[in-house]
C-alpha cells in the first residue's frame, strides 16, 4: 500500500509514523508513507495557499490550484483507488470503512486547514470525505495520523500475531472480552478462573458470552 498525504503541516505527521507499529510496517516495506507540503506546489508569493473566502466571513480557505496541481502531479504518476478529504462534514469513520480502506493499494489524504478548501476541490478532485468524529479539529493532520493508524495496522504482516486484529473491538459489531494477565491474584483481585483452566473451548464461550454482555451494557447501539 502507498499512502500520499497533502498537508500544510507535514512535521505534525512525521513523528506518527517514526514510532512502534507504524514504523515497522514502513521498515518492513509493507506500506510507504510520502508526505507532501501543499506549499511546494503554489506558483504565488510567500507560498501562499490560502485566500479569504468570496462573500466575506472570517477564516481563510486553501486554494484550488496548488491541491490541484499536487494531485494531479501524483495521478500522472500512478492511479490511486480513493483520494480522500478528512473533514469534520465527512462520513465518520468506524471499523468497517477502515477494513475496506486496507484492501486499496494507492491512497491519497489531503488535510484541510483554516475554513476548509474550496469547494471546486470536493466537487471535482475528492473520492471520499471522511471525519474521525463529531468534533472539530485545527487541521486534517491528525485525522489523517488516525486513519492511517486504524488502516496499516490491518495489512498483513504489520501485527505480529495476525489473529490479533480479527479480535479487536468492533470487528463483528462486539467490544473485546476483558484481559487479564499474571499475577494471577493482586490485593485479593483474582483472574477469572475459567481462564487458568486450559480448556480452550469453555475459554472461547467465556470471551463470546464476555464480549456479548459487554456490548450490550457499554454500546448497545453497535447491536442495532
Ligand atoms: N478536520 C477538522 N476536524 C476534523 C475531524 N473531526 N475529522 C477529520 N478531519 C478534521
Amino acid at each position: 500500500m502507498r499512502i500520499d498525504i497533502i498537508t500544510v503541516l507535514p512535521e505534525l505527521l512525521k513523528s506518527p509514523f517514526e514510532a512502534s507499529i507504524l514504523k515497522r510496517a514502513i521498515e518492513k516495506g509493507l506500506v510507504e508513507v510520502h508526505l507532501h507540503n501543499l506549499r511546494d506546489y503554489t506558483d504565488l508569493s510567500y507560498n501562499q495557499v490560502d485566500d479569504y473566502q468570496f462573500g466575506g466571513g472570517a477564516g481563510m480557505v486553501l486554494m484550488i490550484a496548488p491541491i490541484d496541481k499536487c494531485i494531479s502531479q501524483l495521478k500522472s504518476e500512478r492511479d490511486y483507488d480513493e483520494i480522500i478529504y478528512l473533514t469534520p462534514d465527512g462520513e465518520t469513520l468506524n471499523q468497517k470503512t477502515a477494513n475496506t480502506l486496507s484492501l486499496n493499494k494507492n491512497m491519497i489524504l489531503l488535510c484541510g486547514h483554516y475554513k476548509g478548501v474550496d469547494q471546486r476541490v470536493r466537487d471535482t478532485l475528492i473520492t471520499k470525505e471522511i471525519s474521525i468524529g463529531d468534533y472539530v479539529l485545527s487541521g486534517g493532520e491528525l485525522g489523517a495520523a488516525v486513519l492511517c493508524d486504524t488502516i496499516i495496522r490491518l495489512l498483513p504482516g504489520v501485527l505480529n500475531d495476525e489473529t490479533s486484529a480479527l479480535t479487536d473491538t468492533f470487528q463483528d459489531n462486539l467490544l473485546a472480552p476483558p484481559v487479564y494477565t499474571r499475577p494471577r491474584e493482586y490485593k485479593g483481585l483474582k483472574v477469572p478462573k475459567v481462564l487458568l483452566g486450559g480448556n480452550f473451548p469453555e475459554i472461547e464461550k467465556w470471551r463470546e458470552e464476555q464480549a456479548q454482555a459487554r456490548t450490550e451494557k457499554l454500546r448497545p447501539d453497535l447491536l442495532d
